[in-house]
């Protein structure tokens, strides 16, 4: 049994502590708007907070997050008014099949945290997630928009 803050509530999970954190988010947690794209780290639709942190959720274990907070897509608007990443989304019509997008939105926002006017050069390096559908330039019209809202 391990105990799990995420967006907000503290739940205790029954869960051998090295299950990947995505799968305790999706399979647990039932918030399945985190996706499995391909389980190694490599293309981010899973990326959620850790204590405001960007992370790959299919390869951390969920023990890593224990004491923490996690945030998922579910828990980014705050009392329903959605994030400013999510507004600029919406504004410029960027998902398409929108598998890879919540994994997306979430890298965005850790991003403008850290980094609030961020240059081509930091989301070149920064978002690195993988969109089968091509929408890497709304992705970056969008995030240029969240920047200066
Ligand atoms: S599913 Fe985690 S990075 Fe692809
Ligand atoms: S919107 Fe389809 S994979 Fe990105």
């Amino acid at each position: 049994m391990i105990s799990l803050n995420i967006n907000g509530k503290t739940q205790a999970i029954n869960v051998d502590p090295d299950t990947p954190l995505l799968w305790v988010l999706r399979e647990h947690a039932g918030l399945t708007g985190t996706k499995y794209g391909c389980g190694i780290a490599q293309c981010g639709a899973c990326t959620v907070h850790v204590d405001g942190v960007a992370m790959r959720s299919c390869s951390v274990p969920a023990s890593l997050a224990i004491g923490k907070q996690i945030t998922t897509i579910e828990g980014l608007a705050t009392n329903g008014v959605l994030h400013k990443v999510q507004k600029a989304w919406l504004d410029h019509d960027v998902p398409q099949c929108g598998y890879c997008q919540s994994g997306m939105i979430m890298a965005v926002a850790a991003l403008l945290k850290d980094k609030p006017k961020p240059t081509e050069a930091d989301i070149d390096s920064n978002i690195t997630n993988i969109c089968r559908c091509g929408t890497f330039q709304q992705v970056r019209a969008a995030i240029h928009a969240a920047a200066q809202a």
